[in-house]
């Protein structure tokens, strides 16, 4: 079980999560900025705007990542800093994107790959407040291909683009539950759109137009000359059926991979939602016109896969009318015979489990024709890692075991299943602001000491992780 020579590994970020320096050099607010405030929304009542420091401190991150044998690193732009309020009509603000070019220049010098995530979450908040975000179908796919034109134009040593990272969260989590910003649950009140319980799907739909269009602008515009690539990133769990006897269930598996990734998939390798989809929510669910899907099919170089843990899945009687909008299913860590699926973690939803990675790699590929990967994330937290004294928390064994694992997964899905896995992303370079649990949830390989100085120390993991990959690439 082998990588092959040029597979390429790393760390991921996002901008909102480590940068800080929220009002520096004219960035505009983003949506998680005024969602923070809002009371009750972080575990820890905290925010992003000092997160790790890093827009102050991205000489010392080049070198940690220097350090690690990072031979790539995912970062995500905040739109706000490049278009304060967001819009195609909006002021630009060089000092946003200046910042973004040197980085990537510092990068390259530093013989590092850059992957940008044009969107990880933040949006400008301005464009919330103008017209509703994510929820207008016209506006928002426009306002978001102007800002990539913008970016692609001001960073051509870019060669590797994702446009969003995964739009599950942004729909199902912004615009159902309520975890993450904008915030809006769908219980089926009034709505900009008329129902609230019909959002998630229309954010969805038109994360998919702004997908199309940047990638359009992408291809016509810039790929002629700078040969990059670019793709969308999703996230996923693995699945195993809660009782391999009952069809149920077993259908009920599939189910819940097409209500995750094939959401977004099946509409960008073939140019319509999943019949699951179709039929549980029926209008709910929008229509791609011709022109629509024209955009959106066809539009991945590669594929981003975030992928964390594996769930047991239980089909549920409910009817559909009843709502469960992630799929009329249950998860559970534990199947009917009692296997558990991994340990706990400090995450609720995250038990390690490689096999569900090696079965997810397979299915995707299998489903989508065998396409160039990227695990764009993975990674993982530890129970009560935060309580824990400094010098206990840089011994990670648990992520250490995570990452050797994980890695030795995707590599048997590669040498022995043949999928084409080109590239691995671990989160994260280092502890972060993690959404709604606030800093009390650390998903680094790298320990950040928030108090004193912000001075990055790698703990075991991430030492380990040039050996682990080294290992694997023949
Ligand atoms: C993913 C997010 C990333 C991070 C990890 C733990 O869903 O993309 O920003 O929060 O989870």
């Amino acid at each position: 079980m082998s990588l092959p020579s040029d597979f390429t590994w790393g760390f991921a970020t996002a901008s909102y999560q480590i940068e800080g320096a929220t009002e520096k050099d004219g960035r505009g607010p983003s949506i998680w900025d005024t969602f923070c405030k809002i009371p009750g929304k972080i575990a820890d009542k905290s925010d992003g705007s000092v997160a790790c420091d890093s827009y102050n401190r991205t000489a010392e991150d080049i070198a940690l990542l220097k350090q690690l044998g990072s031979k790539c690193y995912r970062f995500s732009l905040s739109w706000s800093r490049v278009i304060p309020i967001g819009g195609r009509n909006d002021p630009v603000n060089q000092a946003g994107l200046d910042h973004y070019r040197k980085f990537v220049d510092d990068l390259l010098d530093a013989g590092i790959e850059p992957f940008i995530t044009l969107y990880h979450w933040d949006l400008p908040d301005g464009l919330e407040k103008r017209y509703g975000g994510l929820l207008n179908r016209t506006e928002f796919p426009l306002d978001y291909e102007n800002y990539a034109r913008v970016v692609f134009k001001a960073i051509p040593k870019c060669k590797n683009w994702i446009t969003f990272n995964e739009p599950w969260c942004s729909s199902i989590l912004g615009y159902s539950s309520g975890f993450f910003a904008p915030g809006h649950t769908s219980d089926r009140k009034k709505s900009p759109v008329g129902d609230s319980a019909r959002e998630p799907w229309i954010v969805g739909h038109n994360l998919l137009l702004a997908h199309g269009r940047a990638v359009k602008v992408y291809r016509e515009e810039f790929k002629p000359t700078d040969k990059g690539q670019i793709g969308i990133t999703l996230n996923g769990d693995g699945v195993y059926p809660w009782d391999p006897e009952d069809p149920a269930d077993v259908e009920a598996a599939d189910r819940k991979i097409e209500f995750a990734i094939s959401w977004f998939a099946d509409p960008i390798y073939f140019g319509k939602y999943p019949d699951s989809m179709r039929k549980q929510l029926g209008d709910r669910l929008p229509e791609f016109t011709d022109e629509e899907r024209a955009l959106v099919k066809g539009s991945n170089d590669f594929y981003g896969m975030n992928h964390y843990t594996a769930n047991y899945v239980k089909h549920k009687t409910t009817q559909p009318e009843e709502d469960d909008f992630l799929g009329n299913l249950e998860t559970l860590f534990e199947s009917k015979k009692g296997e558990n699926i991994g340990e706990e973690t400090q995450s609720f939803w995250l038990r390690p489990n490689p096999l569900g990675f090696r079965n997810l790699i397979n299915w995707l590929s299998k489903r989508y024709g065998y396409p160039n990967i990227y695990v764009t994330e993975n990674g993982t937290s530890i129970k009560g890692e935060n309580d824990m004294p400094k010098e206990q928390i840089l011994q990670d064994s648990f992520r250490t075991k995570y990452f050797r694992d994980y890695a030795k997964a995707m590599a048997e899905a590669v040498s022995e299943d043949g999928c084409n896995v080109k590239g691995y992303m671990a989160w994260s370079l280092m502890d972060n602001f993690e959404w709604a649990e606030g800093y009390e949830t650390r998903f680094g390989c790298c320990y950040v000491d928030y108090e004193n100085g912000q001075v990055r120390t790698p703990k075991e993991s991430a030492k380990e992780m040039k050996g682990i990959f080294d290992a694997l690439i023949k």
